[in-house]
């Protein structure tokens, strides 16, 4: 699961770059908080998730990190998706995206917290 997360992180890290690369070449900054959430919960986040699962194999093999793995690699493309298309202007139905997505990821985080805190030490 650790080297599945980090070869995750590093396609969200070149889709984040990418879209800072855009936004900073078109001076356009409207979808900044997609790019500052597609570096710090895509790479960022799971690249120290997967980093940790090589440190302590015993935490990758817990349900609780394969709970948090789905929930995190479900959730974040839909709250970012949602949340593109909701400032790109395509409605505000797209908001209902973040919020759910927001939603099932931050359990996914929990969840993730709880495996390491639980676990750590055995
Ligand atoms: C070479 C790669 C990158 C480029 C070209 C880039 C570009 C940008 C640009 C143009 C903005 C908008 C600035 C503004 O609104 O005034 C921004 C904001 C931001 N970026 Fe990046 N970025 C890059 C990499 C990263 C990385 C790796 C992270 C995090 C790990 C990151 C996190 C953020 C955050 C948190 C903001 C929001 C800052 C704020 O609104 O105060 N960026 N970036």
């Amino acid at each position: 699961m650790g080297n599945t997360l980090i070869k995750i992180s590093i396609w969200y890290f070149i889709i984040g770059v990418t879209l800072g690369l855009y936004m900073s070449m078109a001076h356009d900054y409207n979808l900044t908080g997609v790019h500052a959430h597609v570096n710090l919960l895509g790479w960022v986040s799971l690249a120290i998730a997967g980093i940790f699962y090589k440190l302590f194999p015993h935490l990758a093999e817990t349900a609780s990190a394969k709970v948090h793995f789905w929930l995190h690699n479900i959730g974040l493309p839909v709250m970012m998706g949602g949340l593109a298309l909701a400032i790109s202007g395509a409605g505000d139905l797209f908001l209902t995206f973040v919020a759910i997505g927001g939603v099932v990821t931050v359990l996914g985080i929990y969840i993730f917290g709880y495996n390491i805190l639980k676990n750590l030490d055995q």
